[in-house]
């Protein structure tokens, strides 16, 4: 089934937050945010602001009438600063203004005077100096301190991978419209409309019930909508409770650079063990977390990293270590795959160290390590592998030996170009990894026409889970799609969601419609066997008509709905699911926190121009484990979008804050993404077909995340390319690999030479700040 959006979209019709329809009298709003990392708060006059042409009001944090704290996870953060900032771009002060033009104009009338304070950008120093969100976390198997005796070889060694910033289409914003006795309606562009409902209850004041949180969808969220959206939407809501007139804020597209926090940086130190079978032994790793300036989503994040830590390996005697260090960056959040990427990566890492000593591929250490059925994970949960089926279906499929011979012949052939091949396999969890998260809610109404209007708790944010709910319902209750609307979301009719993310939405709010379904079609087949006079259990409904046994009925449809409307038997659902069999110890930290887990292999081709230090990925081709896929057109989309946001992550997007904490990186001018020109040339995806059950939607497996770190198969092929044309080189593992540093890499004593060093790269310190 084709996406329900497909067709507004290509038009260009579907509505974000800035194309709803402006109610008469609506004021704009803009952030005044803070020009310095860290310091006190010294100074804040916003009169001639106040009194700027157009502004009907200045609001500071003395405004707010419930508590100035919209911290989620830990209560860190406020809303608007009070005495001290914490990062460039945090929300000073609110102008709110007849026109947005107005609005901006009278930003720059805010006088605002800092005492600096030092600002910390790095992570490692932050650790240093004891600036901790949260305690350390560790997980372990085995004794790894004994392992490393058994161990043949041991290497170590360090990672860094930058942030990633969201760069979602539609930027952050929300419109908050007054109703009567105090109540406001807010459209928020959020991933999670009850963190924002929550959000506004704390800073107004108000009960949750007073407020409506309203979503039709996103334009792209990949977890920056999770939490961050709460800040944009809280701040219109104050605004309307204080002036009780409609505000609508959308941020423009630096503003949203550069106030939103971005992919968690990563700086990490390994240690593997191997055995001379090439099994790994013992692995040994700390993490150091960019978190930035508040705790954000950062102490969930930094779980997941625990989680994926050994990827799709088995390692017997393991332990990380994960600290969540506070910087005076923006604080940085969910992004598509929630820290799993950054674990996974260091992972990868410590293979290619080993097996760039040993001489050997990387492939040879990953192949003999692969996790198999029944293996157990260094969190306690056994796993149900498709791990080696990806793999040997990757490496068969797509003739990895003949791949590898037409490298060779290649490199044999061109001096100043290189070919490389890298393989990637992976392993994700899916389920929210907080145990509570993992529920969802449906309202199904049938209507006596016979049409259907879905309510869940899932935000539609490019991604299709609209569609794929339409299909649960459709195939649930026996009729055609078209005759199924999915509603927007909203916290009215669906309370208490969960955020869409974590690739388990549309599990999660699938299995509650289906259940909702299932109990109207129990309900539908009582009426349709008292009116044909037959046993219930002989009813079916199939396109559209009943059926008793294999004899189509003279019933349809819209009949038996009208038939059990006049019965009085009610046409709505309203379903509850909480996925089963998930716990977690957090004192053992053990436990079995995921419902499955999704797998895959990549293998990909890239050539380097060995003169210029450019490269184009030629092809990536990979198997991936969707389960039973119930919509390969959408898990196609996904994997696609997935695997070039990877690519990005590990090879162009290159976040840089220079040592004031201001972000350099802050225009699409200075922040690269992949586009048309960038991406692989060939993107082969082939499913695995597997007979085995799961506890996914329709047996479908979660889609959403996991196919990024394919794109992290780029980075160690560019590596590998690296190491044709200057064999025995082992340059510093620091993601991204953009031209520039690979240029050095190719030329490291010249370079030297010209005093360019690594870290230095971006360039931009040495440039005045604006
Ligand atoms: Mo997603 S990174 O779990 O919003």
């Amino acid at each position: 089934m084709k996406n329900i959006d497909a067709y507004t979209h290509t038009r260009g019709e579907s509505i974000y937050l800035d194309d709803i329809p402006e109610i008469a009298g609506t004021l704009y709003a803009a952030c005044f945010d803070s020009p310095l990392a860290h310091g006190n708060i010294k100074y804040l006059d916003t009169s001639a602001a106040a009194s700027s042409e157009g502004v009907v009001r200045v609001l500071t944090f003395r405004d707010i009438p419930g508590i100035n704290q919209i911290g989620g996870i830990i209560a860190d953060e406020e809303l608007l600063a009070a005495h001290q900032v914490h990062f460039c771009g945090m929300p000073v002060a609110l102008v709110i203004a007849t026109t947005v033009q107005q609005a901006r104009a009278a930003l720059k009338k805010i006088r605002l005077e800092v005492d600096p304070l030092p600002v910390i950008t790095d992570p490692r120093v932050a650790a240093g100096k004891g600036e901790l969100i949260v305690p350390p976390r560790s997980f372990s198997m085995g004794d790894c301190s004994a392992a490393w005796r058994d161990c043949d070889f041991i290497y170590e060694g360090q990672a860094n991978s930058n942030g990633q910033e969201h760069l979602y289409i539609e930027t952050q914003g929300a419109y908050a419209i007054p109703g009567e006795n105090g109540v406001i309606k807010i459209y928020s562009s959020t991933q999670s409309p009850t963190a924002v409902q929550r959000a506004i209850s704390k800073v107004t004041g108000l009960p949750m019930h007073m407020l409506e949180v309203e979503v039709t969808r996103l334009g792209g969220g990949f977890g920056g909508k999770e939490d961050q959206a709460n800040t944009w939407a809280a701040l219109c809501a104050l605004a309307t409770n204080i002036l009780k007139r409609p505000v609508k804020y959308a941020l423009s597209r630096m503003e949203d650079m550069r106030m939103t926090g971005k992919r968690h940086p990563y700086s990490s130190d390994f240690k593997i063990g191997l055995s001379k079978a090439l099994k790994i032994i013992a692995y040994d790793v700390t993490f150091y977390q960019n978190a930035g300036a508040a705790a954000d989503l950062s102490p969930a994040i930094m779980e997941r990293t625990l989680f994926h830590c050994t990827n799709t390996y088995f390692v017997p005697n393991a332990r990380a270590t994960v600290y969540s260090c506070r910087t005076n960056l923006p604080p940085n959040t969910a992004f598509r795959g929630f820290g799993g990427p950054q674990g996974m990566f260091v992972m990868e890492c410590a293979i290619a160290t080993a097996a760039e000593h040993l001489g050997i591929t990387a492939a040879a250490i990953q192949h003999a390590n692969l996790l198999q059925t029944g293996d157990e994970l260094l969190y306690g949960q056994k796993v149900l592998s498709e791990a080696s089926a990806c793999w040997e279906k990757a490496v068969t499929h797509y003739q990895l030996d003949q791949i590898n011979k037409e490298v060779s012949a290649f490199n044999n052939q061109h001096r100043l170009q290189k070919k490389g091949v890298a393989l990637m396999p992976i392993c994700f969890g899916i389920s929210f990894t907080n145990t509570t998260m993992n529920q969802a809610r449906a309202l199904v109404h049938i209507y006596t026409d016979g049409s259907v209007l879905v309510n869940t708790g899932a935000i539609e944010m490019g991604q299709g889970v609209n569609t794929r709910i339409v299909q649960v319902a459709a195939q649930t209750l026996g009729i055609l799609p078209g005759r199924i609307k999915i509603n927007s979301t909203n916290t009215s009719r669906i309370a208490n969601t969960s955020p869409s993310a974590a690739s388990a939405t549309a599990d999660l709010n699938g299995h509650a419609t289906r259940i909702a379904c299932n109990t109207l079609l129990n309900r539908l087949k009582t009426v349709a066997a008292a009116a044909l006079n037959v046993e219930v259990e002989v009813i079916t409904i199939r396109e559209e008509r009943v059926y008793v046994g294999d004899s189509m009925s003279l019933l349809d449809w819209t009949q038996l709905v009208l038939a059990t409307y006049n019965q009085r038997v009610s046409l709505s659902e309203h379903a509850h699911y909480a996925t089963p069999g998930l716990h977690f110890n957090k004192a053992l930290e053990k436990g079995h926190p995921f419902a499955y887990h999704v797998f895959g292999t990549a293998i990909t081709t890239v050539t380097v121009d060995c003169l210029r230090g450019t490269y184009e990925v030629d092809a990536v081709r990979l198997v991936h484990d969707a389960g039973n896929s119930m919509n390969p057109l959408i898990d196609l989309g996904q994997v696609e979008g997935g695997l070039v946001q990877g690519i990005g992550w590990m090879t162009m997007e290159e976040v840089v804050y220079d040592a004031e904490g201001k972000l350099r990186s802050n225009a699409l001018s200075t922040y690269k993404v992949p586009d048309i020109y960038s991406v692989p040339k060939i993107i082969e995806v082939k499913f695995l077909e597997t007979a085995q059950d799961n506890p996914g939607i329709l047996r479908s497996k979660a889609v959403g995340e996991p196919p990024l770190m394919y794109g992290i198969g780029t980075y160690f092929a560019i590596r590998n390319a690296l190491r044709h044309f200057k064999p025995g080189t082992r340059p510093a593992f620091d993601a991204p690999m953009t031209p520039e540093k690979l240029l050095i890499n190719l030329y490291p004593e010249e370079a030297a030479a010209l005093d360019i060093r690594q870290q230095e790269i971006p360039g931009l310190q040495m440039l005045p700040a604006t």
